[in-house]
Formats: structure tokens, C-alpha cells, sequence
């Protein structure tokens, strides 16, 4: 065998070339117009030897290109080889390092050569000889594939023929070599990013659909076992996982999820690629064929096996596994099922947090609104407790009405909460930055009422030195109770029907109209509708101010609320004092319920509290610890009429029972008419309700009543 010198060696040069130059510009027109039409590798180069072998005047010619791992050169294609010689030529790799023959040779080198006379050049071997039977005579040429100083295959083409090579047809051989190994080089960089493009493609879809999976169900598992098998083109696919907590595992393989009893899937999977990526917690490649690592395909003839390792926190360690019957897999697939699987975990991860946090959520929910049960109950409506009909029916009212600025008159007995409710309205209405002032008008004489309201300017009168603002000022914006509102003097509200229906104040000596903007709420325990009548208390004032009119019911009416609130109290009382009293027993209850609480609730607070601080820690409350002033028998409230008054002197001889009867009937139904029409802070239409009787009926009845008494 020749040493490998120097180019000059492997191309023995003649002077004159034989070529047809028209057709040659042709076909190298027609290989740079498969540069810019990238295709199939396999399909370009089939062209391109065509065009070298049918252009050049070859009868053969074969390409072969280096493979991945660089060792072997593999044919690709082929031109007017025998059925036989083909087999031959697809079926042996040549070992570049090891196979002397002109292939390896010019893979080795890099370099082209050319032969004569195959039958006595020295280059030409026994390999040579053994691989095609072309190799006994006539001439080859052949040059390397190469992109810059790497050489990617080999070009050889051969004729009958002993030729002598020109100079210009070795260089015109090697244009056609390095056009192709453009081309080649080319497509395959194409092939390789639209394939890196296809996998990124089903890498971000899967991404996007595992991570809008908020739930702990299938569909992650689902999606990354069916993407992983599109990405990796794999033949098989399982995900494998191992619930810890529950000592199960579940199992896909890119369908239904499987539910296999642990011991008995350990067992299948127990000296698989699975268990190896699990125990060393990495991705672990196999290719079967070539291993002797003991580890076993888990599908008969998938012998290029990949495993990615699960691990979620401390409840879920598993793997990704694939398989295919054909070659391994890319680093850009690795790579690209590396970051699904990632996504997937951190996914799958979050579903579990979710699903925990939710359930952890509900009972929280529902302990939150237990809690807030047990305060509504205890603390009711802006801390006014109640929950008899009539005291819901009065939060709704205030509710409704204190976003508007509507005047409202609070009515009901001493100590029923008219203030607490009044405050309610405050707080409720969007007003509740600005001031609440509270003015009582039964505690100010009449003239001082004035100035505090209304203010007054320095001089105004002897003992003013200095301006004052009033009370009606210092409200702007905010809510102003009028609290005993049926104690201002017929003056004052003549002077505050002014301003109410003005919306404007003048202090006191002062000539300046001050707009304010308040909203009024007005309290009493008076009949204001029965001082109307008597005169002692303003119409017009008082339809202004009973816009809208709350009527708070005596305690005695509502005894649903009476045990709240004295439960309420006691442990109020409780924390305060440190008794940890346990409550009344069912005697003291009745007690309770059934006394009159004329005093209402204020009464009710104070007798508990009496009642708490001399009750000894830990025990009961019982009828003997309650005053006794409470322990009187429950006693029917009676319409008190006089039946007497009506009755004829017994000595007047004739009774006339018709009419004496029918006065009697008249006075009680007046007397019941004037309960209802109280009751209802002088609204008729209320009163008849509250009689079951229409509003018409009710004024039929009343001037049935007058004409009677006439
Ligand atoms: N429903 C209720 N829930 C809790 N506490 C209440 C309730 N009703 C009244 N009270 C308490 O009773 C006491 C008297 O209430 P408030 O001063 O509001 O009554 P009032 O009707 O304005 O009385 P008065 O007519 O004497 O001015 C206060 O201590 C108040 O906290
Ligand atoms: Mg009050």
C-alpha cells in the first residue's frame, strides 16, 4: 500500500479534459437550485449523485456519510448498483478507524483520489474488492464531504473504463462534492430545527394545558405522557408513580390512570430502567442491545429506553418512561422532555397544594362562619343583639335606609336601644368618617338648646364674648341625634323646622346663612303623635321629621331576645368581673321571661350585673340569686276600661242595653284602635295590620267611634 503523502499521490492529472461544458453548467444549475429548496437529505443526495454520475459520464457511484457516533461511515444512497451490490452496500458500516479501503481512506484524510486502473493501483484493497465487485477494473473517483475541516462523508463514482483524469474534471468532481456536502449540511440543519421546532411546539402546548391544571386529577399525567411520547417519537410510554403516603401506585400508560397495588408493581418494574432513575434521582438512558447493566426492558423488542425521575416533596417519587424500537434519542430531545417533565412536577406539585389549600379552606370557611353565626347571634347588628322578628325586621330598615338622607324618628320605650340604633344608622351610612353628635334635649334648658345648636357670634348676648360654633355646624357631614326630641320647646321648633326646611343655620347675632348638610336622626319615648293632637308638639314638624319611623318594641314584647341578651350579659359580666358563671338555670330563665322590663334593656343590664357581682364563681344562677322585684307573677296587661261610667244609676229605673252595651263595645274598641295606632308611632296603615283589619276599615272604625262619642 502507498503512504498517504501528498495530494499529488492520489490525483494522477492528464492535460486535456473531455468534458461538455453546456451540459455541466446545467447540472450545476441544477444542484444550486436544490440549495435554496431545502427537501429530504436522502432524497438531495440521490439527486445530486445522478447529476454527478449522468453529467460526468460515470456508470456508478454510491455516497456514504459519517454517522452520529463518527466511527462508521453508512451508504446512503446508491446509482445503478445491481440488486446484490446494493445489499452489500447498505448492509456494512465501514469502521473509519479500522476498514482500509479508498472510502476510509479519503474520510481519514480528507483528501480526494483518484484511480486509473483499479486492477493494478496499489490503493485500491481487499476491502475495496470484497464490498463491490466494480472495484476490479476500470477507474474511481473519489473525494470527502466536508464543512470546513470536517468531513461528513464520502463521494465515489466509478466507469468501465480506464480513464486518465483531467484536472478539470477532478476539480469540477470536487465542486460537485462540495456543492453537495452544502446541501447536505443544509438540510440537515433545517431537518434538525424543524424538528427542534416540531418538539418546542408540543413542549409549549403541553406547558400551557399542565399548567392550567388547578386540580388534582388525571389530566397532568395525561398530557405529559402523551406529549413526552410525540417529543421523544417514542414507541412506548408509562408514568409511573408511587404515593407514599398511601403506599399505592398510579400508573398511565398515556390512556387511563391505574390504580396497582404497590408490592406487585415493585415486583414488575423492580430491575427496570424506572427503579434505577428513582434510586439515583436522574435520567437515566439504555440502550438494551449494547448494555450489560442488568437492566431489563420492561417492553420485549423497545430496546432504546429513557427514564426521567418524579420526585414531589416527600409525597410522590416516580418516573417518566419511554421506549422505542428504533435508535436512541437526541440531546435536544432529552433536553425538551427534561423542561415537560420539570413543568410537570412543579405542576402536579401545585395541584396537590391547591387541592390542600382548598380543603383547608372550606373547613376554614366553614369554622369562619360558625364563628360568625355565633357573633351575629351574640353581637347581632352593629353590636345590638336581637333576633326576635321585630329587631331583624328594624336592622333591615336601617339597613335600607342609612345610605339615604332621609330623616328618621326613633320611637320606643325608655331603655329600648333607640340610641344603639341611632348609632347603627351612623355607622352604616357612608357618613360614618364624619361626626356623630348626640344632643339631649331634655337635659339642656330651652334657651341654652338654642345656642348649642345653632352657635352663636361674639355679642349676640351678654355672656357671649367670643363666636361659638353650634352643634348643628359641628355635625356637617356627619349625623346629628336629636335625642327627647318631644322636650324642645314650640320655639326652638318652630326655629328648627326653619333650618330643616332651608338646609341652612344663622348663628345666634349673626346674619351669615351657614349651608350644612347633616343628616338628622330624632329619638323619643313620648307619644309625639298624641302631642300633635294636644298641641304640645308641632304637626308640620312632625311629619317632617317621621320620614321614616322606627318603632322600637318594649323588651316584654320580644322575649326571644330577653335570654340573648341576658346570656350576652353574663358573659360580659364574666370577663369583667372573673366569674365564669355558667348561666341561669330554667326557673331563673322563666323568671326572666316572664317579668315586664319596664325599664327594657337598660333595666335588664343592670339587674344582671347586680345579680353577677354577688354571684359566687362557677355556679348557676337560680331564682333565689335573682331580686326580688323580678319574682313577681306574670299578670295580663288588660284594656282598662270603665265599664262603670257607662252604666245608667240603678235607681233611674229603665236600662236601655242596646245603647249601654254598644257604648261599652265602643269604648273598648276605641281603647284598642288607640293601643294600635301607639304602637305604631300614629301610622294607620301599620296599626290596621297589626289589627288584621284593612287601613280603610281602621278609619271606618275610628269615625264610627267619633260619631258615637258625639
Ligand atoms: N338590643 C340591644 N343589644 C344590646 N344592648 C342593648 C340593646 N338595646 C339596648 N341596649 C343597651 O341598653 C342600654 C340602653 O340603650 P339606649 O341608651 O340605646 O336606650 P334608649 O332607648 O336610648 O334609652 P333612653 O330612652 O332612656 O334614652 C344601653 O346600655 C344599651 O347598650
Ligand atoms: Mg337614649
Amino acid at each position: 500500500m502507498v503512504p498517504i503523502d501528498n495530494e499529488n499521490d492520489y490525483l494522477k492529472v492528464s492535460a486535456a479534459p473531455l468534458l461538455d461544458k453546456d451540459k455541466l453548467l446545467k447540472s450545476i444549475f441544477r444542484i444550486s437550485t436544490f440549495l435554496t429548496a431545502p427537501s429530504n437529505v436522502d432524497e438531495l443526495m440521490a439527486k445530486i449523485l445522478d447529476e454527478v454520475v449522468d453529467t460526468m459520464g460515470f456508470d456508478m457511484g454510491i455516497i456514504r456519510l459519517v454517522d452520529e457516533t463518527k466511527q462508521y461511515l453508512e451508504t446512503k444512497v446508491v446509482k445503478n448498483y445491481n440488486p446484490e451490490e446494493t445489499k452489500t452496500a447498505f448492509s456494512v458500516a465501514l469502521n473509519i478507524k479500522e476498514h482500509d479501503c479508498l472510502s476510509t481512506k479519503v474520510a481519514k484524510s480528507g483528501l480526494p483520489i483518484a484511480v486509473e486502473n483499479m486492477n493494478t493501483d496499489p490503493r485500491i484493497t481487499e476491502t475495496d474488492r470484497m464490498l463491490t465487485k466494480v472495484y476490479t477494473r476500470g477507474s474511481i473517483m473519489c473525494a470527502p464531504l466536508k464543512i470546513g475541516d470536517e468531513v461528513i462523508g464520502t463521494i465515489a463514482a466509478w466507469c468501465k473504463e480506464e480513464i486518465k483524469y483531467f484536472t478539470e474534471e477532478i476539480n469540477l468532481f470536487l465542486t460537485f462534492a462540495s456543492q453537495m456536502s452544502i446541501v447536505i449540511h443544509n438540510t440537515r440543519l433545517f431537518e434538525t430545527n424543524a424538528e427542534k421546532i416540531r418538539q418546542l411546539m408540543i413542549l409549549q402546548e403541553a406547558v400551557s394545558e399542565i399548567n392550567i391544571s388547578r386540580v388534582l386529577d388525571n389530566h397532568i399525567l395525561y398530557v405529559l405522557s402523551n406529549s413526552a411520547l410525540r417529543i421523544a417519537d417514542a414507541d412506548k410510554v408509562l408514568v409511573y408513580f408511587l404515593d407514599i403516603e398511601k403506599d399505592r401506585c398510579l400508573v398511565t400508560d398515556g390512556g387511563k390512570v391505574f390504580i396497582e397495588d404497590r408490592k406487585a408493581y415493585d415486583k414488575k418494574i423492580g430491575q427496570s430502567i424506572i427503579k434505577r432513575t428513582m434510586d439515583t434521582g436522574s435520567i437515566v438512558v439504555c440502550r438494551n442491545s449494547d448494555d450489560s447493566s442488568a437492566i431489563y426492558p420492561i417492553y420485549e423488542g423497545c430496546s432504546s429506553e429513557i427514564a426521567f425521575p418524579l420526585h414531589i416533596k416527600n409525597k410522590f417519587k416516580g418516573a417518566l418512561y419511554l421506549a422505542k424500537i428504533s435508535d436512541g434519542y437526541s440531546q435536544d430531545q432529552i433536553n425538551i422532555l427534561d423542561i415537560l417533565v420539570k413543568n410537570a412536577v412543579t405542576s402536579y406539585d401545585n395541584a396537590i397544594m391547591h387541592s390542600m389549600l382548598s380543603l383547608e379552606a372550606e373547613s376554614l370557611k366553614t369554622e369562619v362562619e360558625k364563628l360568625k353565626e355565633r357573633e351575629d347571634i351574640l353581637l347581632g347588628f352593629h353590636n345590638i343583639i336581637g333576633k326576635s322578628k321585630k329587631m331583624i325586621g328594624i336592622f333591615h330598615v336601617v339597613e335600607e335606609v342609612a345610605s339615604h338622607n332621609t330623616n328618621i324618628l326613633i320611637q320606643g320605650e325608655s331603655g329600648t336601644g333607640k340610641e344603639l340604633i341611632a348609632r347603627a344608622i351612623h355607622r352604616q351610612s357612608n357618613r360614618h368618617s364624619k361626626p356623630f353628635v348626640d344632643v339631649n334635649c331634655a337635659a339642656i334648658p330651652g334657651t341654652l338648646l338654642e345656642s348649642e345648636l345653632f352657635g352663636y357670634e361674639a355679642g349676640a348676648f351678654t355672656d357671649a364674648r367670643k363666636r361659638k360654633i353650634g352643634l348643628l355646624e359641628y355635625a356637617n357631614g356627619g349625623t346629628l341625634l336629636l335625642d327627647e326630641v318631644g322636650d324642645m320647646s314650640i320655639q326652638l321648633q318652630v326655629k328648627f323646622l326653619r333650618m330643616l326646611e332651608n338646609g341652612y343655620v344663622r348663628r345666634l347675632g349673626g346674619t351669615e346663612n351657614i349651608p350644612i348638610d347633616v343628616r338628622f336622626v330624632f329619638s323619643t319615648n313620648m307619644d309625639l303623635a298624641k302631642m300633635v293632637s294636644e298641641g304640645s308638639f308641632r304637626e308640620d314638624l312632625f311629619y317632617r321629621i317621621r320620614v321614616v319611623p322606627i318603632v322600637i318594641p318594649p323588651l316584654r314584647d320580644r322575649s326571644d331576645d330577653i335570654l340573648l341578651l341576658s346570656r350576652h350579659y353574663i358573659e360580659e359580666f364574666n370577663k369583667k368581673f372573673g366569674k365564669k358563671v355558667r348561666g341561669f338555670s330554667k326557673e331563673a330563665e322563666n323568671i326572666l321571661k316572664n317579668y315586664s322590663w319596664p325599664g327594657n334593656v337598660r333595666e335588664l343590664k343592670n339587674i344582671i350585673e347586680r345579680v353577677m357581682i354577688l354571684q359566687r364563681i362557677g355556679t348557676t344562677i337560680t331564682p333565689d340569686d335573682l331580686p326580688a322585684e323580678i319574682k313577681v307573677i306574670p299578670t295580663q296587661k288588660y284594656l282598662n276600661v270603665e265599664i262603670e261610667k257607662f252604666l245608667p244609676p240603678l235607681f233611674s229605673g229603665e236600662i236601655n242595653f242596646t245603647s249601654v252595651t254598644e257604648k261599652i263595645m265602643n269604648d273598648i274598641k276605641e281603647k284598642i284602635l288607640e293601643n294600635a295606632l301607639e304602637m305604631s308611632g300614629g301610622n294607620k296603615t301599620v296599626a290596621a295590620k297589626q289589627l288584621s283589619i284593612s287601613r280603610y276599615k281602621f278609619i271606618r272604625e275610628q269615625k264610627k267611634i267619633s260619631k258615637h262619642i258625639n
